[in-house]
């Protein structure tokens, strides 16, 4: 079985030739992100490993289709990058991984919440600059504080577990309450309901056509003065126009973001001998309370493991004729041996 992986990283290749030691796949370790461009590299592979960026729209799938790759293995959680049906109609099989340390996002996320409240980032700079002053550093007690958690299905439910730890007042929504998260003592709320109430908002939720810029112009405006957003999410959930519009209104009065909508062009690089072309992403970073990660919630020991053995796992599965983890399970049988 062939495996053409594409977006590798140094990190990406350890993991996944560590993982390959049980099952001795011929894989190819491509730099190139997928796309209508970079398609014809998978000529002669079963199956392609994709990560988060990489463009799965119906252009793709089909030149993918016609040089005989049988299945498309994410290598993430999402799948809003591929088109499902187009999949479906050239006979693709889609797998993923649904869960490889939810832990590690929910943690992030927390982190996310703790720098920007106590504004630890402005205070390692003013230290190195021997700036003692804390003028401007002034922080709330998440004790006692109302936070909102929308999507509570794996990653949402262990935010909810740590901020139940802080002793935060706990709300969520979701179109299916969890048992564990009301057990905790979350309550379930309707998204008006949401805003009204919560001074930390945070987003857990997938990326679908519902959701897409949930957090929009209109939402915002009916968020609390001064709320704290984060997403760990998807970059698309959030309008980040609108979001740039309620940071200067100080509706938002704070913003954490591992993901941004249009991070395609920009994370996972060093651009840092680049000049930055996109003004909207520039815009944010002028902020003093907003602090950015390049999409880096996943990204513990732990967790790059985890991926690289349950993605190997989902293509032996595959191979047996077998569906794991899958998105889209066409029960083909590569039948090309190793
Ligand atoms: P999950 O599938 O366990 O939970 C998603 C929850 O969202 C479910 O409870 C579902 O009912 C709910 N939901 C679906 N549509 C909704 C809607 N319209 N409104 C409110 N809730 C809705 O997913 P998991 O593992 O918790 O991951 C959540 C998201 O985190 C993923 O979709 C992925 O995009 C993102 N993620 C980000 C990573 C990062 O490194 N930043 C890494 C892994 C995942």
């Amino acid at each position: 079985m062939k495996i053409v992986v594409f977006s590798n990283k140094p990190y990406t290749e350890r993991f996944f030739r560590a993982a390959n030691e049980a099952h001795g796949y011929d894989l190819d370790f491509l730099e190139a992100r997928l796309n209508a461009e970079t398609a014809g590299l998978a000529a002669g592979a079963d199956a392609v490993c994709v990560f988060v960026n990489d463009i799965l729209d119906e252009p793709v799938l089909g030149k993918l289709a016609e040089q005989g790759v049988k299945l498309i293995a994410l290598r993430c959680a999402g799948f809003n990058n591929v088109d499902l049906p187009a999949a479906e109609k050239l006979g693709l099989s889609v797998v993923r991984v649904p869960a490889y340390s939810p832990h590690a996002v929910a943690e992030h996320t927390v982190g996310l919440m703790l720098a920007l409240n106590r504004q630890i980032h402005r205070a390692h700079m003013r230290i190195r600059e021997g700036n003692f002053s804390l003028e401007g550093l002034l922080g709330f007690d998440l004790h006692g504080t109302p936070a909102g958690i929308i999507g509570t299905g794996k990653i949402g439910a262990l935010v909810a577990q740590i901020l139940n730890g802080f002793g935060c007042e706990l709300y969520a929504y979701d179109l299916k309450p969890n048992p564990d998260c009301e057990a905790l003592g979350v309550r379930y709320v309707d998204l008006e309901e949401l805003y009204k109430r919560c001074y930390i908002l945070t987003l857990h939720c997938p990326l679908t056509p519902e959701t897409h810029h949930l957090i929009d112009e209109e939402a915002v405006g009916k968020m609390r003065e001064c709320v704290m957003l984060i997403n760990t999410s998807r970059g698309a959930l959030v309008d980040t126009k609108a979001v740039i519009a309620g940071l200067k209104s100080g509706r938002i009065g704070y913003l954490g973001l591992d993901v941004y909508e249009e991070e395609a062009d920009l994370f996972f690089e060093d651009l840092s001998n680049q000049i930055i072309q996109d003004d909207v992403f520039a815009r944010l970073l002028m902020f003093p309370n907003v602090i950015v990660t390049g999409h880096q919630a996943f990204f513990t020991h732990n967790a790059l493991s985890a991926i690289a053995e349950t993605t190997l796992s989902n293509v032996a599965a595959f191979e047996r004729g077998e569906c794991l983890n899958t998105v889209l399970c066409q029960k083909v049988i590569c039948g090309k041996g190793r």
